[in-house]
């Protein structure tokens, strides 16, 4: 069976973030439906792996190692892309990362280190991205966000801040680019099983890691974590023309978490 609103035969795309997780996932499923692929992260090793698997389907891909919450690494990685590639289709801005940290304790630093890479590296990133496809016959920008942009969670405020300003960048862009035929959305993934989610819970005493992995399958109306295929699954539609007329949209992706967030916060107690 052809499915070709879920192709990206012949088109480029830049996937962030994409040495490992959620983002390894979306890159090789943009590539598995035709797309070859630029890979950024900090770590050049472990991008020419997901390069090198991603080259056994026969796509092309390009592997930048770039340090995305600084300013002037971002345009960089767009122009490399159009030079190395010869266009760009699709930007996944899905680089970020957490700590647990009371507000009451946040320090500039921490806060600075949350901002830059989740939400000013994530706009200056789409900004030099759209400035390439507003000339170039417009394009899809999928902004990874969280559930914690949604509603508080304890102890992780900056990072629910920094993806709340995910959220509402999602729409400031989708409404003023459209015009160029750039669509604009967002993921909200629940509780996925990467490295982001564990190397949070190993900073907490073994029984208290525990309980608070059981309380966030609790509070998953499912009952389990997510796998990040099942967030690349989501973003792939929101890359490509299966979703031709939905922009400036967040989609939870949760296992309906978000249905139970609102009057039941998970306490995260360090
Ligand atoms: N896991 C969850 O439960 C969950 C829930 C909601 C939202 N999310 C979001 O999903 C996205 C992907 O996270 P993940 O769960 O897949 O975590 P992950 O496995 O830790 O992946 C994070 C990715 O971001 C990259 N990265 C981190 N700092 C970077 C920097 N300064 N410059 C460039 N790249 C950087 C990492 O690569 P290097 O370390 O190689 O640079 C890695 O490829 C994030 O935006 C996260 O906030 C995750």
């Amino acid at each position: 069976m052809e499915l070709p609103q879920f192709s990206l035969e012949g088109k480029v795309a830049v996937v962030t973030g994409a040495s490992r997780g959620i983002g390894e996932a979306t890159a090789m499923l943009l590539a598995k439906v035709g797309a070859d692929v630029v890979v950024i992260s900090r770590d050049q090793d472990q991008l020419e792996r997901v390069a090198h698997a991603i080259g056994e389907y026969g796509r092309r891909a390009v592997p930048i190692a770039a340090h995305l919450g600084r300013m002037d690494q971002l345009a960089p990685v767009i122009d490399r892309t159009v030079e190395e590639l010869g266009r760009l289709d699709v930007l996944v801005n899905n680089a970020g990362t957490n700590f647990f940290a009371p507000a009451i304790d946040m320090d500039e630093r921490g806060w600075d280190s949350i901002m830059n890479l989740d939400l000013k590296g994530l706009f200056f990133l789409s900004q030099a991205a759209a400035r390439y496809m507003k000339d170039n016959g417009g394009g899809t920008i999928v902004n990874v966000s969280s559930l914690s942009g949604i509603d508080a969670q304890l102890n992780t405020g900056h990072y629910s801040i920094a993806k709340a300003g995910v959220i509402m960048a999602t729409k400031v862009m989708a409404l003023e680019w459209a015009a160029f035929g750039i669509r604009v959305n967002s993921v909200a993934p629940g509780t996925v099983d990467t490295r982001l989610l564990n190397a949070a819970l190993e900073v907490l005493p073994a029984d208290l890691a525990e309980r608070t992995l059981e309380q966030m399958r609790n509070v998953t109306p499912m009952g389990r974590l997510g796998e990040p295929s099942e967030i690349a699954d989501v973003i792939l539609y929101l890359a490509t023309p299966a979703s031709s007329y939905v922009t400036g949209q967040t989609f939870a992706v949760d296992g309906g978490a978000a249905l139970y967030a609102a009057t039941n916060a998970v306490r995260l107690d360090v």
